[in-house]
């Protein structure tokens, strides 16, 4: 045992050095600061024998125990209870994820739950009940019928933290519905690469609307008590550093210097850590050549020792067998397990393998991996178990839950869908439009479900038809249904790539006033999202061409999960939304916007790039502007962070900072006046933004620092007021550590600026 805590220790210190994470002592846990829960985890552990608990630290698909083959169950789908039994009895597994291959009814969902736990807690010696996990990522997404709410790229448009939570409750609830009472969501990545084909699936680019959304959203999934049969554990993901991988490519190298991990990247998991998030997962991808799954670095000293994370930590989809045939780290499946459970791994992700649970007692039995670790890691997930409830109930009745895709649900999505709509541009207040007209629709994302979902949503990809709900409305239908189908014509003029017939639209257009021009993407997620070239393909910028050449009056959606470039067929549209994955009630949400019933609040959660060269953040540094005639003025995003459109006009004056001398343990009071100076109703986000002007390590030229949402009648006048601790200002310094520094700082919130400064 000595021997290998001092091989452990060496190792752990390799890994820190390589990422430049400073080693602090692991905190020895005192037996009387135990929870409840804790002492009621250890009682069950001790009696536990070293193949039950390899057995709860392995987690596999639903695929490995159905009739048919991984990735190919035969359908209609039924479990081979032979092989059911043998992972659940004889491999003593203690998790299962999933679906395979499609969204199941709830019916299924309650057979799956009954068959499983039944075998789980009254023929396998030890009773323990499976922990059920599953991507119910924006709603319950892979049960037939539920509420799809907007994805989180969608609920950050909005800028409104309720919405957050309430779409966090919603999915909750409708998840515990279908019997399952673990959500691998949300993602805490930052969308700071706008080529990564997971951006959709982030709260955006900026930390501090990320932190707000995320923090928001545990709390809709977990409530008070995730053990409560309305509420489910939420899995913050992926830990760390998933999201700017160098090419833009999904599970691709990533390299982030220490100081922008914990500036920009820790953040998020900190706040949500700090929010009581129940368990994480862990990135697949590498980060600076240390595969995350094999880094203690960041599972044990950052995430444990620093951040004070205590929950369960489970690996992401066959992460394992990547550290062998793809980082090329580990020699063989078990020296990946070894590697990957000693630095910190409580829980694997296999998910199609059943040998995780075999090597791993070999490992232990050969002294590889230390019984303690073991022991730790089944004692989160026995905590994870018993928090939910498990032991006493695993799932509860269907008729438990009367509002499963209940009005008073899709009412909470539709108001998400509306607020999260940007309008980007709207010149001569094009939009919107009087219903008494004809109007044409054109475009390959008009008449999907898809464009509106994205990935996740019925299937991994979101790409099947077959499961749609057929109640809800695409963009066109909803049209339709706002101007009567005889005033709207339709012709898709091309496919996402390939034009079909650009002379059908002109020709189509005779008869209209309007051209509703719906571009974008097609559902997709992680790798089969990849793509080489961030131009929306030449197609469909033909099309906008097509229509404009019209005359008519031109609106342009574009629905897709990152910012395509629009640079050349911008200038064509007369007006522009951005249309930003917003769910089953996004087509809704936007004939309602276009025919002006509801005023459009979002704001872009990202920067939106001109050109595809010029990827930049909002919060980029000062250098990173230079310009080829060496002006310092090289950042023309097609949109930035923060911006959107209203129908209504608002004025901000007044802007005031109560006391303009600080020092670092004050709060700083900053309030501002909005008013409504347009002829309608709206919403507008107050966003505050603070310029630290001189920093020893170089400053970012703004960052967000707080905002509100509020709704102002017409003519309305409201002081807001922000209250922000000074320390709210700190950066990571020259020794990676956080600081304030004394200095001046510039307070921006739209046209207004102030300065203030802090002292020592
Ligand atoms: C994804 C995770 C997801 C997991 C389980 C992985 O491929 O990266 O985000 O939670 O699969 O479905």
């Amino acid at each position: 045992m000595q021997n290998n805590s001092s091989i452990l220790a060496l190792f752990i210190l390799i890994f820190s050095v390589q990422v430049c994470i400073p080693v602090v002592a692991q905190k020895k846990s005192n037996m009387k600061d135990q929870t409840p829960n804790e002492v009621r985890a250890k009682k069950i552990l001790s009696k536990l024998s070293l193949e039950d608990k390899c057995g709860e630290m392995t987690q596999l698909a639903i695929d490995v125990t159905l009739n048919g083959e991984p990735y190919n169950p035969v359908e209609p789908q039924s479990f081979d209870m032979e092989k059911l039994r043998e992972v659940l009895i004889d491999l003593r597994v203690g998790s299962i994820l999933n679906v395979a291959a499609h969204a199941y009814t709830r019916e299924r969902w309650y057979e799956v739950m009954d068959t499983i736990q039944t075998i789980a807690t009254k023929e396998k010696k030890n009773s323990i009940p499976v922990l059920y996990g599953i991507d119910a990522i924006h709603g319950a997404n892979y049960t037939v019928g539920a509420t799809l709410m907007p994805q989180q790229i969608g609920l950050a448009a909005t800028w409104n933290p309720e919405l957050a939570r309430l779409s966090g409750e919603v999915s909750a609830y409708e998840t515990r519905a279908s019997a399952i009472p673990w959500t691998f969501s949300p993602v805490l990545d930052m969308g700071r690469d706008q080529r990564w084909p997971r951006l959709w699936e982030t709260f955006g680019e900026d930390v501090h609307l990320a932190s707000e959304m995320g923090v928001a959203m545990i709390d809709g999934f977990q409530g008070d008590d995730i053990g409560d049969k309305y509420h489910v554990a939420a899995c913050m993901k992926h830990f760390l550093g998933y999201s700017i991988p160098w090419s833009g490519k999904d599970r691709s190298p990533a390299y982030i210097p220490e100081r922008q991990l914990r500036e920009y990247f820790v953040p998020t998991f900190q706040k949500a850590t700090d929010a009581g998030a129940a368990t994480l997962m862990i990135c697949s991808g590498e980060v600076n050549g240390i595969p995350v799954h094999a880094n203690p670095a960041l599972l044990k000293d950052l995430l444990r020792t620093e951040m004070g994370f205590k929950g369960l930590a489970v690996s992401d989809w066959d992460d394992l067998i990547y550290l062998v045939n793809r980082h090329r780290v580990a020699t063989d499946m078990k020296d990946a397990i070894r590697i990957a459970v000693n630095a910190g791994m409580d829980m694997a992700m296999v998910p199609m393998d059943t040998q995780f649970p075999i090597l791993l007692k070999e490992l232990v039995q050969e002294g590889k991996v230390p019984m303690e670790r073991i022991d730790e890691a089944v004692t989160r997930i026995l905590i994870a178990k018993i928090e939910l409830g498990l032991f006493e109930q695993p799932f509860y009745p269907m008729s438990d839950y009367p509002d499963f895709a209940s009005e008073k649900h899709t009412q909470i999505s539709y108001e998400a869908a509306a607020e999260s709509v940007v309008l980007l541009k709207n010149k001569n207040n094009s939009l919107p439009i009087n219903t008494s007209q004809k109007v044409l629709v054109t475009g390959p994302t008009a008449n999907s479900m898809q464009c509106l979902n994205g990935g996740w949503s019925g299937t991994w990809q979101g790409n099947n038809t077959d499961y749609d709900n057929k109640d809800k409305k695409t963009i066109l239908q909803a049209i339709q249904d706002k101007l009567g189908a005889e005033n709207v014509i339709y012709t898709q003029g091309t496919s996402f790539d390939k034009t079909q017939n650009l002379q059908a639209v002109t020709k189509a257009a005779e008869g209209v006033e309007t051209i509703i021009v719906c571009i974008g993407e097609m559902s997709y997620t992680e790798t089969p999202g990849n793509i080489d070239d961030l131009n929306l393909p030449d197609a469909q910028i033909e099309l906008v061409k097509t229509a404009a050449a019209t005359g008519k009056k031109v609106i342009v959606i574009m629905a897709a999960g990152r910012p395509r470039i629009v640079r050349e067929l911008e200038p064509n549209a007369d007006a522009f939304l951005m249309s930003l994955l917003p769910g089953n009630e996004g087509g809704r949400a936007i004939a309602d916007i276009i025919v002006g019933e509801i005023n459009p609040s979002g704001k872009m959660p990202y920067t939106y790039p001109r050109y595809a060269n010029a990827l930049m953040t909002y919060d980029h540094k000062g250098t990173d502007l230079p310009k080829y005639d060496f002006s310092m003025d090289n950042f023309d995003p097609q949109w930035e962070f923060g911006y959107g459109q209203s129908y209504t006009k608002f004025a901000y004056s007044n802007l005031k900072i109560i006391n303009q001398t600080l020092s670092k343990d004050d709060s700083i009071e900053i309030s501002v006046d909005v008013k409504n100076i347009g002829n309608r109703a709206g919403k507008e986000v107050v966003q505050l933004f603070i310029t630290d002007k001189v920093a020893s390590v170089t400053p970012s030229v703004k960052r967000l620092r707080a905002f509100e949402k509020i709704n102002l009648k017409v003519g309305e006048i409201k002081t807001i007021t922000f209250n922000l601790p000074i320390s709210d200002l700190k950066f990571i310094g020259i020794d990676n550590q956080w600081i304030i520094e004394p200095g001046d700082f510039e307070v921006t919130i739209s046209n207004l600026k102030s300065d203030f400064e802090v002292i020592n």
